[in-house]
């Protein structure tokens, strides 16, 4: 969706946060347009939170700017989050008191008729039949969704949203991710940072991926896919001599075992000789198909392979190589 000339709700240039030797945040570049729900994907420690607390004006970078809407928090204050609300990391809230006295304390401090939204926003969340017990008794699921509910009372045009499906189980994900999409469809701008692909490839249309503090592509989600070729995977009678194979097979591109078979990017030719090639050598296909890539094998392979390939922010390389383990890519 186009801005119109209109400020964008998050740009942010060239931001750095240093806690001592530790370096969080290494000058990112970030680019959120009206009606993105715009996803900062990256392993635990990439900086995720420590980036959003930048941009809701919850501490000073080390350098560089964020504006939301063009106002800068640090120089505009409070002024400069007006039709912005979010958490990071969990909301917090009086565990004695009801999920509706928490919201009235809330809105009262917001103004603005924030009072008179109470009803509403707990029925969005779908948390009204449980608006009069104690927060002290409620799920993490429930808890996230208040947290939520208490950013609605703004009336928030952007939404900044710290991991907001993490910890919850897979139904409290489902929920939690309908309930951005229908946000999202009802014009809010969102921004939720996450380490979990599924959540960021099923709600997400542009990407920031974040490892060690860097940006290593921002854009579409589609760009990112296309650059990964068709994919294929491959389950034989003997994966480790089939990968072997694949290695030295001409057009099979980053082939990768994965203890389950065999993924690669090929076309149709290279297929096709390969599955010969693989037969000669006495190895069985069990299965052969084919597959989109996934966010995961892209995001390895940007952060592994020195981040070649499309970098609107001209980021340089990423460094290191990440802990896969660190990315969960299953829910
Ligand atoms: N207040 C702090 N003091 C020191 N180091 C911090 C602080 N906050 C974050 N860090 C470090 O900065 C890095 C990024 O952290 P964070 O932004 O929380 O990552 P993410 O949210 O992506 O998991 C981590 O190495 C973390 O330990
Ligand atoms: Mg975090």
């Amino acid at each position: 969706m186009s801005d119109g000339g209109s400020p964008p709700p998050v740009k942010a240039r060239g931001l750095v946060k240093r806690y001592k030797e530790v370096l969080a945040v290494d000058h990112i570049d970030l680019n959120v347009r009206t009606g993105d729900v715009y996803g900062f994907l990256g392993p635990n420690g990439a900086g995720k939170t420590t980036t959003l607390r930048m941009a809701l004006g919850l501490i000073t970078p080390t350098e560089g700017t964020v504006e939301l809407f063009g106002r800068n928090p640090m120089r505009q204050g409070a002024r400069a989050l007006e039709g912005v609300a979010g958490f990071v990391e969990a909301p917090r809230f009086y565990p004695y008191l009801t999920g509706r006295k928490n919201l009235e304390l809330l809105a009262a401090l917001d103004g603005d008729g924030a009072s008179e939204r109470i009803d509403e926003v707990l029925g969005v969340v779908e948390l009204a039949p449980r608006a009069g017990h104690r927060v002290a008794g409620y799920s993490h699921g429930m808890r996230q969704r208040l947290g939520l509910a208490s950013a609605l009372l703004r009336r928030p045009r952007l939404l900044i949203l710290d991991e907001p499906a993490t910890g919850l189980d897979p139904a409290g994900m489902r929920d939690m991710r309908r309930l951005i999409r229908r946000l999202a469809d009802d014009g809010i701008t969102v921004l939720l940072s996450s380490h979990q692909l599924p959540e960021v490839q099923e709600l997400c249309d542009r990407v920031a991926i974040v490892d060690s503090g860097r940006v290593v592509y921002e854009g579409a989600l589609s760009d990112l896919r296309r650059q990964g070729g068709a994919g294929y995977r491959l389950r034989s009678t003997d994966d480790v001599r089939a990968l072997e194979l694949a290695r030295l097979q001409t057009g099979i591109e980053h082939p990768l075992a994965d203890g389950t078979g065999l993924g690669f990017q090929a076309d149709e030719d290279a297929v096709a000789a390969f599955s010969l090639a693989l037969g000669r050598a006495g190895i069985g296909i069990l299965a052969l198909t084919p597959e989109l890539a996934t966010l995961e094998d892209l995001f390895f392979r940007l952060t592994e392979n020195g981040a070649g390939g499309s970098q609107p922010n001209g980021a340089d390389a990423a460094q290191g190589v990440s802990d896969s383990d660190r990315l969960v890519a299953t829910q």
